[in-house]
Order: structure tokens, then sequence, then C-alpha cells
């Protein structure tokens, strides 16, 4: 029976995650499996409960179970904090780093659907279908920080590290998944300013060897950044490093509709862990505003690549696009005619549709 650890989190990640939790249900009972769930607490809702944001309790639960969907984590409450105890430095980030997951998957897929929620226009993004794959335990994120007092003056420091193996693991994955696609690896850097970035390039070079049938090519992040809303439907599989990938999936995700689309896996250990890409969105927390698909997507992922389960993957998928082909909408991918509902019944939609499709 496998068994699925849920850390809701904070701000709208406990309304998200039950509507993940009802879509596994109806899919389990249609193709025989029976998850058990387990709930864990993280960031800020462990921070009130027990004053850390990262429990022991929670790390147990985590090596314990077969995979983990997460809703998000942080908000205004604990920003205050000191890094050791913020959600993010002091659980998100070594949570990835303890379970070894460095490797995140995020696609981005425009459904035809939601075409006029995209802010590109149709002609430049129809038809988008690409996947950023991150590197999620190295660089600047993890390297060495300081704080230090210099001549009277502060001085703070964040250093980009990579070693030739992360490079190369991560970049690995990239190809073979690009193998699986239209074989095409952007590999992107600022190899023109940053030594880190040079050894990746390097790297990745070198390894592109390996791989004869995917086209690989090298692309600065500024320029990536610029050609993701000139021209998206070039991509088919961007592989970057930590920080370089934070911000472009944050790019890519509204090419797609919303950033409550965008899912992700975070693979490379055991366990995998699944997760939107978005926030906690403390602004709407609490008012069933929020878009639960980016955490029903997430769900699909882990069916596929926890569970190795691809026809229960793709029933969810195909069951998100008939909810949205039907018009059914949240608010941030509301469009004309669109159909509003809330963060449950949009959940509930796509529970029904998975039993059909
Ligand atoms: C993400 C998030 C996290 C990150 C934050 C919450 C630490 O933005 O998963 O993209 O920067 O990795
Ligand atoms: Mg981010």
């Amino acid at each position: 029976m496998p068994e699925v650890l849920l850390l809701p989190g904070d701000g709208i990640g406990p309304e998200i995650v039950p509507e993940a939790v009802k879509v596994l249900e109806a899919v389990g009972k249609r193709y025989h499996i029976s998850f058990s769930f387990r709930t864990g607490l993280i960031g800020g809702a462990a921070i009130d409960a027990c004053g850390v944001p990262l429990p022991e309790e929670t790390l147990r639960l985590c090596e314990e179970c077969d995979a983990i969907l997460l809703g998000a984590i942080g908000g205004p409450k604990w920003d205050h904090l000191p890094p050791k105890l913020r959600p993010e430095a002091g659980a998100l980030l070594p949570l990835r780093k303890h379970l070894g997951l460095y490797a995140n998957i995020r696609p981005t897929v425009l459904y035809p659907a939601l075409i006029d929620a995209s802010p590109l226009k149709r002609e430049l993004v129809e038809g988008l279908d690409l996947v950023v794959v991150r590197e999620l335990t190295g660089g600047i994120y993890f390297g060495e920080k300081k704080r230090e007092k210099l001549d009277g003056e502060e001085r703070a420091l964040d250093t980009a590290v990579y070693t030739t193996g992360e490079i190369r693991r991560i970049g690995r994955l990239a190809f073979e998944i690009a193998r699986k696609r239209r074989k095409k690896v952007t590999s992107v850097d600022k190899a023109n300013v940053l030594e880190s970035s040079r050894l990746w390039r390097e790297v990745i070079t070198e390894l592109g060897k390996d791989y004869p049938d995917v086209e690989l090519e090298h692309m600065y992040v500024d320029n990536a950044a610029m050609q993701l809303v000139r021209y998206p439907c070039q991509f088919d599989v961007i592989l970057t490093e930590n920080m370089f990938g934070d911000i472009l999936t944050d790019e890519a995700s509204v090419l797609g509709g919303s950033i409550g689309m965008l899912p992700s896996a975070s693979l490379g250990g055991r366990v995998a862990l699944y997760e939107p890409a978005h926030g906690s969105a403390p602004d709407i927390a609490g008012q069933q505003k929020a878009n639960p698909l980016a955490t029903i997507l997430s769900a699909a992922l882990m069916l596929r690549y926890s569970f190795g389960h691809e026809e229960a993957a793709q029933a969810v998928e195909r069951a998100v696009v008939n909810v949205l082909d039907q018009g059914y909408r949240t608010p941030d991918i509301m469009t004309e005619g669109g159909k509003a509902v809330t963060t449950s019944e949009m959940g509930s939609l796509v529970a029904a549709e998975v039993s059909k499709c």
C-alpha cells in the first residue's frame, strides 16, 4: 500500500493539499491503488506548534513514507525570524538536501482552454510544452553564506558552488528526459561572468557527447529570460542551476496561464517530494480562492515518478484538461465566459472527472 506523507504547510497549503488527496483517492479507486495518507508539520505551522520549522518527527515521517506531497510554506508571520528558523531556509531547503532531492522537474504546458489566460499573444504561445530541469541542492542556495563587519560597514556574501559530479548528475537526467520528448536541451548559465557557470558549460558540453541524438544548445540566463517571453515554443528541456531555475520557472509558469498551474517533482533520493511551484499566497489564504490544479498535477507527477503508474498519471492530467475545457476556473485563470469555482469545487470536479476518463 503506497504511503503518502502530506505536508500542507502554510497559507493556502491546507486548502490545496486536500484537493489533491480527493483526486488521488478517486484515481486510486479506478486503478485499484489504495493509498494511505499521513500528515506532518512543516514551515510556519510547525513553528507555531513546536517552535521549529522542520521537526524531527517530520523528518522521521519523511523517511518512512513512499512519497511526499507538500502544499506551501512561509508567510509574513514568520518573516522576522532568523534564517535557520524561517520556513524557507529552516525547513524546505534542508528537507530537499536531507532527502537528496537534487533534481527539480517543472513542466510548463499551455492547455488550449487557457490560451486567453496567458499574457502572451496566442500565436506566440500556442502549443507551448517545455520542462525545466532545475538543479536543487547546490549553487548559491547552499554555498557558504556570511555576514561580517568591514571598515565600519556590514558585508554579506553568498557563494555559488558547483562540483563536476553535481553538474553531471543533473545533466544526465535532463538528457534522458529530452530523449523521451523532442530531443533538445537548452543549458542555461552565465558563463560569460561566473566561474561556476563556466564549469557547468564544460561539463554539460562533454556530457552532450554521450547523447548524440539530443540537440544541445547553451544560452545565457539573461537571454533565456528574454527568449521565454519572445518565443517560448523554441524550448523543449531547459537545464539550469538552482537559482536561475527558481527565477525562470516563475517566469515560465505564467505563460501557461498562471503560476497556479505549475506542478513540480523533486527527485534524486529514495523518497521524492511533489509540490506546486507557487508559494503560500497569504493574501488569499483561507478564502477558497486558490487554484488547486498545480498540486493536483503534482500528484499526477507522483503517480508517474514514484509509483510508475503512467496510466493513472495521464488520467489525472486528462481530467484536468476536461474540467478546464468545460469552462471551470479559479480566479487566477478566469477569463470571459468562465464558470467561477472555489478551491474545493475545482478539486471535486477533477476527482469526479478522473473516474470517467
Ligand atoms: C520554489 C520556492 C523556494 C525556492 C523557496 C520557497 C525557498 O521559491 O520552490 O521555487 O526558492 O526554491
Ligand atoms: Mg520559486
